[in-house]
């Protein structure tokens, strides 16, 4: 059957990909990952992207992320996702499914709930080498992929779908509650997308976990190295604070959140958000909200 692509954010501009594939795209958005369709140029741009970023990881990504990286499997060509699939879900109990492009929010929360990603089955075009708005195929592999091999972390990928799907319904209960969504979007935002991890007691130690800038080669070494704006994550006011920010689709991020560690993060984020929720009511604006979204670099 043929889905409509989402339209996200304040943008007009319909999401890049093939949403009808000749009416092979579920209702779910999900799609079989036409690898056939892969050009010797399409795998290059995914060898020279895969080599330029492993490169930058020592001293900015964070060390469960380097060690996972291997299990990601081939790195001169795209991988197949049932490749991945047989030794994602021994390792954690995920799969990929491939999707068109970005999805709506709901297809996309309760994907995760059910402990599927959805990874883009396109890859970008050599001109894009250092820049795509929306996610391809590299950002969602190699941005997110690595750590799903964590059994930790991938139960707190699970744990917030169940999270965002629950805010979904109380945004459309019968007394809704205003935000919910966009609040718990800003959290995944700013830490599975653009999350910085202190891997030790010495603050110099700051290290990259989120997809969107292990992705990119720029925001990967600004958001380690330069940038001027980092606020802690470990406590209550602070994921306030976090799900009260707003964030940029299109540039480098303003401000970033550091979390301790995963079980860190798993400990703070694992409460009942409804009284967070009502806590910030009236203080959403209308903003970009996009679980889903890569800037690039
Ligand atoms: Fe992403």
């Amino acid at each position: 059957m043929a889905v409509k692509p989402a339209v996200y954010g304040q943008s007009d501009r319909p999401p890049r990909g093939d949403y009808s594939r000749g009416g092979e795209v579920n209702a779910d958005y999900t799609c079989a990952q036409n690898y056939a369709a892969y050009t010797a140029a399409d795998h290059d741009t995914y060898r020279r992207l895969y080599e330029r970023q492993s490169a930058l990881l020592p001293d900015r990504a964070c060390g469960e992320f380097i060690n996972a990286l291997p299990k990601l499997g081939a790195s001169d060509e795209i991988p197949r996702f049932e490749a991945i699939n047989e030794r994602l879900f021994k390792a954690a109990g995920w799969q990929l499914t491939g999707v068109p492009g970005l999805i709506p929010e709901l297809p996309f929360f309760t994907l995760l709930s059910n402990r599927k990603f959805p990874v883009t089955d396109w890859i970008r075009s050599p001109a894009e080498l250092d820049y795509i708005v929306e996610p391809d195929i590299f950002h969602d592999l190699f941005g997110h992929v690595p750590l799903l091999f964590d059994p930790g972390y991938a139960d707190h990928i699970q744990a917030y779908g169940q999270g965002a799907v629950k805010a979904h319904a109380l945004e459309r209960g019968s007394t809704p509650l205003r935000g919910a969504v966009e609040m718990i979007s800003r959290l995944y935002w700013y830490t599975i997308e653009f999350g910085l991890m202190q891997q030790s007691k010495d603050s110099s130690q700051i290290r990259a976990f989120g997809a969107g800038i292990l992705s990119s080669p720029g925001e990967l070494v600004y958001s380690v190295q330069n940038a001027p704006h980092r606020s802690p994550l470990r406590s209550v006011p602070d994921l306030l604070r976090c799900m009260s920010s707003h964030y940029k689709i299109d540039s480098y991020q303003q401000q970033y959140f550091v979390i301790d560690s995963f079980e860190a993060l798993m400990t703070l984020t694992e409460p009942d958000f409804t009284p967070f929720y009502q806590a910030l009511a009236g203080t959403i604006r209308s903003a970009c909200r996009t679980p889903e979204f890569d800037h690039g670099d």
